[in-house]
């Protein structure tokens, strides 16, 4: 891919995820946290966070797309749906980025619409200034300023995803 600068190398964003992991290790002791892994971007993410966790853990999956475009709207679909029921569980979210906010907002009240015992969101990175609409985000990689990302699970027109670090376009 080209013109691309490395924002995070592979071993800052392992070393980051390691301190996430310990964090929701220390929020959950003893417990059972059911980890929903939005596809496809937050694939990389999810596989090392969760091995890097000790709290025992179901994975699952979802996929949603928003209806216009790439800029996201308060609209969404969901593409693959969870294959277990949440109701009394405690529930993470783990998405790749929050952006205008829309995505994890709708999604956040069609899993609360199923009545987990709680449910938080991580995500690794947190374009801020951007937000549209305000969700609150339990666990945060990093903030980053307004540069479109690509590699370590995000994506331009489906390429780039495979990268190890984390680069953005100039
Ligand atoms: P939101 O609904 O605006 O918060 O959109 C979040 C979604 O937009 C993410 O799940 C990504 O799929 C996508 N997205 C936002 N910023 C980027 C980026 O810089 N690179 C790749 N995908 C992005
Ligand atoms: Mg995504």
């Amino acid at each position: 891919m080209e013109n691309l600068k490395v924002l995070f190398e592979e071993e800052k964003i392992q070393k980051r995820i390691k301190e996430l992991a310990e964090k929701i290790d220390s929020d959950y002791k003893g417990k059972e946290v059911v980890i929903i892994s939005i596809l496809k971007g937050a694939v990389f993410f999810t596989v090392d966070l969760v091995k890097k966790m000790k709290t025992p853990i179901i994975l699952e999956v979802m996929q949603v797309s928003s209806y216009n475009g790439t800029e996201s709207t308060g609209k969404i679909s969901i593409i693959k749906d969870l294959s277990f029921d949440i109701e009394g569980k405690d529930v993470i979210i783990v998405e790749d980025i929050i952006d205008t906010g829309y995505t994890l907002k709708v999604l956040k009240e069609n899993l609360l619409a199923r009545n987990p015992n709680s449910l938080k969101i991580a995500v690794l990175l947190d374009k801020k200034e951007r937000r549209k609409v305000e969700v609150l985000v339990d666990y945060v990689g990093y903030e980053i300023p307004n540069k479109f990302v690509v590699g370590y699970g995000f994506d331009v027109d489906e390429r780039g995803r495979n990268l190890p670090y984390i680069g953005y376009i100039e």
